[in-house]
């Protein structure tokens, strides 16, 4: 309860539970060694390309950032022409981390009585923000941890103003196969806006994986990250393509100097260093088939993914597993928040750090440490 006149849409919210800090691990099961395979982060580190210029940087730090992100964007340009598509920079938006387009869009599009539509279980800041801009936000079940493209083209309706897909989804690392999400973009009108949030887009190579920016509508906004495969998640920088027009909303609800100076430099540094990001993906595609097979042959299952995480089914409370990973170092991601409550993500480490939690998890299967 509070003395103040909170928004009920706030006060009905429940606040994103972040992955548990190293150093508070340490500090509390008085432990040296702790690894984090809880944040879908990149164990590779930054390129030292972004390294260098962010340290180059620092002296001007007394200035304001450029608002516009000019160079950044040009960078942005030039990568997405690498990858086939012909981009301007007022089709692109720079975030604070993606997870502020996010807020952005759902700031710019959220009216009295308008409904949002996502799957779940999917990246919980969907609905909470979501619904703290105003939404009624659907939640339509994912069959079998897949995205159901027509049950989620059932709940929308005449005020349906957004759809938001995880492509690959957070927490399930399972993506919309190429068919379907040509359908799903088919069902909507185009007043809806489809924002396809590729954060995990660098690692997918399923042959039948599509990008959003594939389906070249107006009406598709895809999202993309600098925290995952390019290893910049503490700069926070993420970036969004879409419509001129809706850019230009966007930037109405933008504050001036969201991307900070550091990230402008070392995002653009970041993007010219592919020998950096190829070996992080290379890596991460051999652990993810290693480390997948080697948790399945525990008998625990594991759901088949695209990312640089993994979703394991325990089939029994899972936060006891949580804790009893915790006390040998591990951190791993406890899913109550995505009302999986037998399931913990975990992401992929480096080889080293993913033995030692295959060892870990060994102990659990074999019962030799009571979970
Ligand atoms: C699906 C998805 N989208 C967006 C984000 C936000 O990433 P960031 O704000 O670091 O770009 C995450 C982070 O975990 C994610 O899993």
């Amino acid at each position: 309860m509070s003395r103040f006149q909170i928004a009920p849409q706030v006060a009905g919210l429940a606040s994103y539970q972040p992955g548990k800090p190293i150093e508070e691990t340490k500090r509390e099961l008085g432990l040296d060694d702790v690894i984090k395979l809880a944040s879908n982060e990149n164990p590779f580190g930054p390129s030292p390309k972004a390294t260098v210029a962010i340290a180059e940087a620092l002296s001007e730090l007394h200035r304001y950032p450029d608002g516009s992100g000019f160079h950044l964007k040009r960078a942005l340009v030039r990568h997405l022409a690498a990858q086939g598509h012909t981009k301007t920079p007022d089709e692109l938006v720079l975030g604070n981390g993606s997870n502020e387009i996010l807020v952005f869009m759902m700031r710019a599009l959220a009216t009295s009585g308008a409904n949002m539509v996502i799957g779940w279980p999917s990246f919980v800041v969907y609905p909470i923000a979501g619904q703290a801009a105003g939404f009624e936000v659907r939640r339509v079940p994912l069959v079998d941890y897949r995205y159901d493209v027509r049950a989620l083209l059932e709940h929308v309706d005449a005020t349906t103003r957004l759809v938001v897909v995880g492509h690959p989804n957070n927490p399930t690392g399972t993506y919309i196969p190429k068919p379907d999400l040509q359908r799903l973009a088919d069902g909507l009108r185009d007043d809806i806006v489809l924002v396809v949030d590729e954060a995990y887009f660098e690692y997918a190579d399923a042959p039948d994986y599509m990008s959003g920016l594939d389906l070249e509508r107006k009406n598709v906004f895809v999202l993309r990250t600098l925290s995952k495969a390019y290893g910049l998640a503490g700069l926070r920088l993420g970036y969004g393509i879409g419509d001129k027009a809706l850019v230009g909303y966007l930037n109405r609800v933008r504050e001036p100097f969201n991307v900070n100076a550091l990230a402008l430099v070392g995002g653009a540094a970041s993007l010219d260093d592919t020998a950096h990001v190829e070996r992080s993906v290379r890596e991460n595609a051999r652990e993810r088939a290693r480390v997948g097979k080697a948790i399945a042959e525990l008998g625990f299952l594991v759901v088949a993914t695209q990312a640089n995480f993994v979703l394991v089914d325990f089939r029994k409370p899972a936060m006891p597993i949580y804790d009893a990973l915790l006390k040998q170092g591990v951190i791993t991601r406890p899913m109550s928040p995505y009302d999986l409550h037998e399931h913990l993500r975990i992401s992929f480490g480096t080889a080293a750090e993913n033995d030692r939690l295959l060892r870990a998890l060994g102990t659990v299967a074999l019962g030799t440490v009571r979970a």
